[in-house]
């Protein structure tokens, strides 16, 4: 089950706009600048309480206006869910079913929404930070206690280092050490189980889109030959110098090979376009049969960096029952992902519907 309908208000150029969604494909085109990744952003950030353009909330709100709001309807296993975010200078809201949720990861559970757009390639290229989050989405969805133990990870890190920050004494700063450990080795652990789990289907479509053999392992962080107070114990003295606390989960990597080579710098542009790919749809397919909503896939323009091959190949891949596809491109046709459920045109911020036999 799936989001159904759509309703946005003053985000990015978007001014009012409402679209219905099939279960399966929906097809948005229009020219550039008519507010398709502006479209999937709202989506986006209907699933995830922030956008994965920018961390800055005032860029998403139209210009000229306080707020935007986003507001969907989602049709679960059981009943229909109404999600909304609305997003001013103060923050971002988020509610459901008219209730304000005890933190934003709850949207998460309703809308479990994943992108691949033409920046998709920095889960690759860019630091390790990236793909914790990337790890963090996924391990949540697998096992839901993973929240509780990041968050008390982050705040007893957070405690930690402000201690240290202070210059406090050994004695106050391994206050927090306790609370750090525990949550920190059931975060890792959970991590581990994940990328575990993960590997084999990632190698799968790996090997399917780039001819190559992937290969993922988990770097929880600190050394291995240590456990995690024995590694606390050792960095003590970086920790004070740097006044931060220099290993643990927050240091965590999600380490990649192909063929046998870390892949940093050494896998062109359009490889590492299918190499985020690999890994996205991977976390997709590990999504638990039992949810009561199925993934979200965003494509924003798939065919940018692709040729022909490629692209179908991915299309291939990310077409299954067990997700929504959400597609946008230039040209109002794409026939190889099938015949689209629901069909919109952008133009100049404004939405229509289209002619559903145009996308074939
Ligand atoms: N906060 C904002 N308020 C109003 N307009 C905005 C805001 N932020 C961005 N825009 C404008 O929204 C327009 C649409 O942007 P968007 O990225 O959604 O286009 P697009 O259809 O995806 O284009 P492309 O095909 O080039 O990727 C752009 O002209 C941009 O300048
Ligand atoms: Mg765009």
């Amino acid at each position: 089950m799936s989001l159904s309908r759509l309703q946005v208000t003053d985000f990015r150029c978007l001014q009012s706009a409402q679209i219905d969604l099939d279960r399966r494909f929906t097809l948005i085109s229009g020219p550039n600048a008519s507010g398709k990744t502006s479209l999937l952003e709202a989506i986006y950030v209907l699933g995830r309480g922030r956008s994965f353009r920018t961390r800055r909330l005032e860029h998403l709100i139209r210009h000229g206006k306080e707020r935007f709001v986003v507001f969907g309807e989602v049709d679960t296993a059981h009943r229909r869910v109404n999600v909304g975010v609305e997003g001013s200078r103060a923050g971002i809201r988020a509610r459901i079913d008219g209730d304000t949720p005890p933190s934003l990861a709850e949207l998460a559970l309703q809308l479990p929404v994943q992108i691949i757009d033409p920046e998709v390639h920095h889960l690759i290229e860019e630091g390790p930070a990236r793909r914790r989050r990337f790890l963090d989405w996924g391990t949540f969805h697998v096992e839901q206690s993973f929240v509780g133990h990041w968050r008390r990870y982050q705040q007893a890190l957070r405690q930690r280092n402000a201690a240290l920050k202070k210059r406090q004494p050994r004695s106050v700063v391994s206050v927090w050490d306790t609370d750090l450990v525990r949550s920190g080795e059931l975060l890792s652990d959970a991590r581990a189980r994940y990328v575990s789990a993960l590997s084999p289907s990632a190698k799968l479509i790996g090997e399917k889109l780039l001819g190559m053999e992937l290969a993922l392992s988990y770097r929880a962080g600190w050394s291995k030959e240590l456990t995690l107070p024995e590694a606390l114990n050792q960095s003590w003295n970086h920790d004070v110098e740097a006044g931060a606390t220099q290993i643990g989960p927050h240091r965590a990597e999600l380490a990649i090979r192909l063929d046998g080579a870390a892949v940093k710098d050494r896998v062109s542009r359009g490889q590492q376009k299918l190499l985020a790919a690999a890994l996205l749809i991977a976390q997709i397919r590990l999504f638990p049969d039992d949810s009561a909503v199925q993934p979200s896939l965003l494509l924003d323009d798939p065919a940018a960096e692709l040729d022909d091959d490629r692209l179908a190949g991915l299309i291939h891949e990310v077409s299954s029952d067990a997700v929504q596809l959400i597609v946008t491109t230039l040209h109002g046709e794409f026939a190889a992902f099938g015949q689209p459920g629901r069909c919109y045109t952008v133009a100049a911020g404004s939405i229509e519907p289209a002619d559903v036999s145009r996308g074939t």
